[in-house]
């Protein structure tokens, strides 16, 4: 596996690796890897690509210093895991390299980057576009690859490669779970045992709605009522949202239109660690 910290030399080394008429494979980490983005790996190598992860904290899509500051850095322990999965080459850049001015260009992903998530994480979906977008450029991959775990985010993905005619194939990796079906997570790490099975509350709470919601007679009322009072019969774990959103903009349903474009999506918190989730309706 090969590592690379400037952009001009991952550029020189994937224009290489074309002449030998190779798919390239891209997956953009933050690093402080688990089993969720290795899986991504793997699917890029299962569809026999030359997998190319990269690993770089944004500081763009934080709207926390702090944040920044706290986010895990482990490059070495990073790059044992990524050739165990069967990557071949790793963009590492610094921040300077990345940034060498401050970027004032913004995107604008309308009601994508103000639902949801986006209301408790101004500017994130803006810095993540920015990077996926210098990332799409530097490295040119065929295939990009992002997981469910993070929905909103690879439906801005969408919309970016849509709307800025990136020739590139978007493909999503199905969430990978602990398991008594915690979403894996770099956040997990700072949960107790205890906490860890408390939290399983998200995933059950995200089955029993989507079964409601399969039903011919369901309410999308009745069933946020419900796993409201569910998160209320945990003392440590508080509900932050519970909403039936269309995939399309983000935004809640009333009623169920689609059931192809229909996600639930869930954020709830336990001891200061927020955590998200989702289901497709039809998954
Ligand atoms: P990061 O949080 O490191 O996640 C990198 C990729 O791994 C994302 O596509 C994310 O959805 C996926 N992932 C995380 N947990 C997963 C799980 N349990 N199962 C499957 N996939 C999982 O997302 C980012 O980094 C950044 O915003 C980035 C896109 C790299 C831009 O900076």
């Amino acid at each position: 596996m090969r590592l690379f910290h400037s952009q001009t030399e991952i550029r020189q080394f994937v224009s290489n690796q074309r002449y030998r008429d190779v798919k390239i494979g891209l997956i953009p980490t933050m690093g402080a890897l688990h089993e969720g983005h290795l899986s991504l790996v793997k699917m890029s190598v299962e569809a026999g690509d030359l997998p190319v992860a990269s690993v770089f904290v944004n500081p763009t899509q934080f709207n926390n210093p702090e944040d920044l500051e706290k986010y895990p850095r482990n490059l070495d322990q990073d790059l044992k895991m990524l050739e165990s999965a069967g990557c071949q080459a790793v963009f590492a850049p610094s921040v300077e390299e990345m940034y060498p001015f401050v970027p004032d260009l913004t995107i604008n992903f309308g009601s994508l980057e103000t639902e949801l998530e986006g209301k408790f994480r101004e500017g994130h979906f803006k810095g993540v576009g920015l990077v996926v977008s210098k990332l799409f450029n530097i490295v040119q991959p065929d295939h990009a690859y992002f997981g469910q775990k993070d929905l909103q985010q690879y439906y801005i993905i969408q919309k970016l490669i849509q709307q800025l005619s990136f020739p590139i194939q978007l493909r999503m990796a199905p969430i990978m779970r602990e398991a008594h079906g915690l979403a894996m997570s770099s956040r997990n790490e700072r949960l107790s045992e205890s906490d860890r099975n408390e939290a399983a509350l998200i995933y059950q709470s995200l089955q029993e709605a989507q079964k409601e919601l399969l039903k011919s007679t369901s309410d999308i009322s009745a069933v946020k009522q419900r796993i409201h009072e569910l998160f209320k019969t945990s003392d440590r774990l508080t509900l932050e949202y519970f909403e039936v959103i269309s995939t399309d903009d983000f935004k809640p349903l009333k009623k169920i239109k689609n059931k192809a474009t229909t996600a639930l999506c869930i954020a709830a918190e336990i001891g200061q660690v927020r955590l998200i989730d989702n289901l497709l309706l039809i998954s």
